[in-house]
């Protein structure tokens, strides 16, 4: 499948990815979970589809799941809307350098019934066939600090990022 243009510059996001990750904040336990993150380009368009799926890495439950787009501008610069299934919407604007990319939500949007977020920053880099993430939130009151920490290994390509 032929690969947008503007999407060079994230090429080295694309496929699949799988590894391990921890959580951690102030209003709860720490954690640690696997993670499955699917990056897969847009035929022809210049965006991503994001998305991930994570479980307890003790006693392999569901925990958290998200999806998104990634959208990719003129000047390296990104837009990326996250989707999450406790009601909560990340509107990111943020950069690409090299392999390293950094997002910052202007805005989150919560449904009635969520908790409250009012921040989220990412920082996603990746060397070879690792990728790592670090993910900070602004949360039921507290002001933006750690919440996940995580390494994934590059296991495999989708058919659309060829
Ligand atoms: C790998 C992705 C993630 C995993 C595995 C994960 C896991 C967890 C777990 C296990 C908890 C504690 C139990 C619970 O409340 O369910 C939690 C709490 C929470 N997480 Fe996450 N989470 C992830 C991503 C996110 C993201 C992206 C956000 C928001 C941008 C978020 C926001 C929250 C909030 C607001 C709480 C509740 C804190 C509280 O009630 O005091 N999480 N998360």
């Amino acid at each position: 499948m032929e690969l947008h243009p503007d999407l060079e510059a994230v090429r080295f996001l694309l496929g699949r990815w799988e590894g391990r990750g921890k959580g951690n904040y102030p209003t709860i336990e720490p954690f640690e979970y696997l993670e499955t993150v699917w990056f897969e380009a847009g035929p022809k368009k210049p965006w991503v589809a994001y998305r991930q799926a994570t479980k307890d890495a003790l006693s392999g439950e569901p925990l958290h799941a998200e999806y998104g787009y990634l959208r990719v501008l003129p000047g390296h610069r990104l837009e990326m809307v996250i989707a999450q299934p406790t009601g909560i919407a990340e509107i990111h604007t943020g950069t690409v350098e090299g392999t390293h990319i950094h997002l910052r939500a202007g805005r989150v949007e919560i449904t009635p019934g969520a908790k409250e977020v009012t921040d989220v920053e990412r920082h996603l880099t990746v060397d070879g066939d690792q990728l790592s993430y670090r993910l900070s939130m602004a949360a039921v009151g507290h002001e933006l600090q750690q919440h996940l920490t995580a390494t994934l290994t590059h296991h495999g390509w989708l058919k659309t990022t060829g």
